[in-house]
């Protein structure tokens, strides 16, 4: 069965698709096989892969409403092992479409249930809809990305609510792996303070790496490719490389 990870935040813009790309990229450097599922209808994570947005059934939209199979609309990268299932504008209706549906919470989960990978990583989008209901019923773990600017933890508190209703109700074994520094910038003082308030709060539920703000990062996926593969000596990549380790160092711990 394979590990299912949503990586989420309700806030926009704080290093979602950032994380899924690079972490996917990483994790599939390092040997395991690995899906990402663009749920976004930015389709961020599919052009931070170089992959073309064909509109229709064929994408992640098809997939959550059950209409077309995983297998058939999943797309290789030019990384081994690195599959995605990519999204478009189309996924906008999904929402209001899910909503008339009986089993409108658990469509992902089903029309995920079969797949073989290692990993599969969900691309969330902003906010707290019915498509992200769906991947925090699918997954068994998540990532919660956490930008190191003044209103970061604002948000946060709802965010934990939403995962504790959705343990009392449809995923009980719903973990959280870790909670993500990202854009840490060491020049601005604010970013410590922060990310010391954040692991005030949080404590161990914290990852140890943090990721800065590094222009190789947002330079690599205008590239349409993963950091460690547009500069693997970068900032950026050496702390998705430390990510990949620590993360497997909790999954190990968490079995
Ligand atoms: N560590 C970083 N250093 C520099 N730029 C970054 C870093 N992380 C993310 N960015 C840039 O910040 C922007 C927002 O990041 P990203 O798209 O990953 O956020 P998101 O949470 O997925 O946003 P959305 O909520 O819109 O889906 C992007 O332009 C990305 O390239
Ligand atoms: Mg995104």
């Amino acid at each position: 069965m394979s590990r299912i990870v949503a990586v989420i935040n309700q806030k926009g813009g704080v290093g979602k698709t950032t994380t899924v790309v690079n972490l996917a990229a990483a994790l599939a450097a390092v040997g395991k096989s690995a899906l990402v599922i663009d749920l976004d209808p930015q389709g961020n994570a599919t052009t931070g892969f170089g992959i073309d947005k064909k509109r229709g059934l064929h994408n992640s939209y098809g997939v959550l409403l059950g209409m077309v199979c995983p297998k058939e609309v999943t797309k290789k990268t030019y990384v081994q092992g690195l599959f995605i299932i990519p999204s478009t504008i189309d996924l906008s209706a999904a929402e209001v479409e899910l909503f008339q549906q009986k089993d409108r919470d658990s469509k992902l989960k089903q029309a995920i249930a079969n797949l073989h990978y290692d990993y599969i990583l969900v691309d969330c989008p902003p906010g707290f809809g019915l498509i992200n209901i769906n991947a925090l019923n699918a997954a068994h773990k998540i990532i919660i990305p956490l930008q190191c600017e003044f209103y970061a933890l604002e948000g946060l508190a709802q965010l934990f609510n939403t995962i504790q209703s959705v343990r009392d109700t449809i995923n009980k074994n719903l973990i959280v792996s870790g909670i993500l520094l990202t854009m840490y910038d060491r020049r601005n003082s604010l970013s410590s303070v922060v990310a010391n308030d954040v692991r005030g709060h949080f404590k161990s539920l914290v990852f140890n790496t943090i990721i800065p703000r590094n222009v190789k990062i947002s330079e690599a996926s205008s590239h349409g490719k993963p950091v460690i593969l547009y500069d693997v000596k970068s900032a950026g990549a050496i702390a998705h490389i430390e990510l990949v380790r620590e993360f497997l160092a909790r999954e190990s711990k968490n079995d």
